[in-house]
């Protein structure tokens, strides 16, 4: 019998007991830290408990599964949702950590007997594969004595040579606070996807990252220095959706029992083919109207700052999407009494809280109608500028990227839209000066 979710959560949560971690139960979606405005990894209601001494400290190991929502910020998954099979918006980690008492001989050893052993996840020791920070000779030697051969160990450096411990093999929460070095363990999911494993950004779905371990050695101050803390501590994070892909056997995030009825509710409800053209959008359609629910339960509302702020982009994203699908009315406030009552499934503790299903409802009906308004004024304002915005390069018609950036950025017009209007002219939009427009207004904002 192939295990649900919520087995292999418990099952993980049961390893970790069995090894004496406390469980300690998930903080809130809505971040205390005020670097960070949604939670975004399992360590984040920890991240003090790494800078005192262990003598302080009542346990020293933990298990938990938090729930992560990466939109904004320092770890931002928001476009990469539809194409890939492996991001959400939000994702469920699990994690053990050791506050000043284990470190990576031990923490490396129960990564590998929870995924390996045949009484555990039992998953494919060959379909292994490691990365390490460049310098961790320590963590590739226990890799090494474990069994994993020295091509399946990439060493991962700095991104750029002059800023030392800027790299995707050193994790750290936001731009402050306890950090440190990683080995991050992938699962090959063969050649029927496209991907390769190289010390380069990993491309593709073939090399699904499923465990992150972060030896935790450092305080990074406001300055950007690096304190060494007196003690060494563990925090690892496995996304238990991408985990359950592959124990379910499904390869995708998207066809687990999480969300495979999720799925099912936005095509029936919208009464759409799951073929090549829809697919991306009922995706995206699937995460964000999962993720805005979260939000809301949580009593944010769409607002034009802060967490407000994010759920309105999430929720325009999905709207955004409909529109493409060629529906031009309020439609996501209908499947979100499905949703819910499928979400309950998995987080039925979640959805204890009294929460009317109705004020839910309003709200996305709400930001759908607003949505509507705002595409059909900048709709407008483009048909009526059109004429006078168009370039000819090499012989072909481009929509001025200055004014694309104005319908963008004044107007609100997502740039989807915008190319599928101007698609139907036989008019590309000038990227180039739209992309520099939008890199300035990031470093900008930053
Ligand atoms: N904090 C690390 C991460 O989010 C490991 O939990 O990847």
């Amino acid at each position: 019998m192939v295990m649900n979710s919520n087995e292999i959560r418990n099952m993980f949560l049961s390893f970790f007991k069995r090894k004496n971690h406390v469980f300690i139960k998930e903080s809130s979606l809505i971040s205390k830290s005020s670097d960070l405005l949604f939670t975004n990894s399992g360590m984040n209601q920890f991240k003090d408990l790494f800078l005192l001494e262990n003598n302080k400290l009542n346990f020293t190991r933990v298990v938990n599964s938090q729930k992560c929502i990466r939109v904004g910020g320092k770890h931002d998954d928001l476009n990469n949702i539809g194409y890939t099979l492996r991001h959400n918006t939000l994702f469920e980690m699990l994690g053990n950590f050791s506050f000043g008492d284990y470190f990576k001989e031990e923490s490396i050893n129960f990564s590998w007997e929870l995924l390996t052993n045949k009484n555990w996840f039992n998953l494919d020791k060959n379909k292994i594969f490691i990365t390490v920070y460049y310098s961790d000779e320590e963590s590739e030697n226990i890799w090494k004595k474990i069994g994993i051969s020295k091509n399946k160990i990439i060493k991962i450096k700095d991104i750029n040579k002059n800023n030392k411990y800027i790299s995707n093999n050193f994790w750290q929460m936001s731009n402050i606070g306890p950090c440190g070095p990683c080995t991050e363990i992938f699962y090959d999911l063969g050649d029927n996807f496209k991907g390769k494993f190289t010390n380069k950004s990993n491309i593709g779905d073939r090399y699904i990252e499923i465990w992150n371990l972060v030896f935790i050695q450092f305080n990074k101050d406001i300055n950007g220095n690096l304190i060494k803390l007196n003690m060494n501590s563990v925090d690892t994070g496995m996304g238990l959706e991408r985990v359950s892909s592959i124990i379910q056997n499904v390869n995708s995030n998207y066809k687990i029992d999480i969300f495979i009825n999720l799925v099912e509710i936005v095509k029936n409800k919208l009464n759409l083919l799951y073929n090549k053209k829809n697919i991306k959008y009922i995706k995206i359609i699937a995460d964000h109207v999962r993720t805005s629910i979260f939000i809301l339960y949580n009593k944010i509302i769409p607002s034009n700052e802060k967490h407000g702020y994010v759920l309105r982009k999430i929720i325009r994203r999905a709207c955004c999407c409909i529109n493409m699908l060629g529906i031009n009315y309020p439609i996501l406030y209908t499947i979100i009494n499905n949703f819910i009552e499928y979400m309950k499934l998995f987080y039925y503790d979640f959805f204890l809280s009294n929460y009317e299903i109705g004020n839910i409802e309003k709200i996305i009906l709400n930001e759908e109608e607003k949505f509507i308004n705002l595409i059909n004024y900048g709709l407008l304002i483009l048909k009526k500028n059109i004429d006078n915005n168009i370039i000819i390069k090499n012989n072909k018609k481009l929509l001025d990227g200055n004014f694309v950036f104005k319908l963008y950025d004044t107007y609100g017009l997502p740039i989807d839209i915008i190319i599928n209007f101007c698609k139907k002219y036989n008019i590309n939009i000038d990227k180039l000066i739209f992309n520099e427009l939008m890199s300035i207004q990031k470093i900008n904002n930053f």
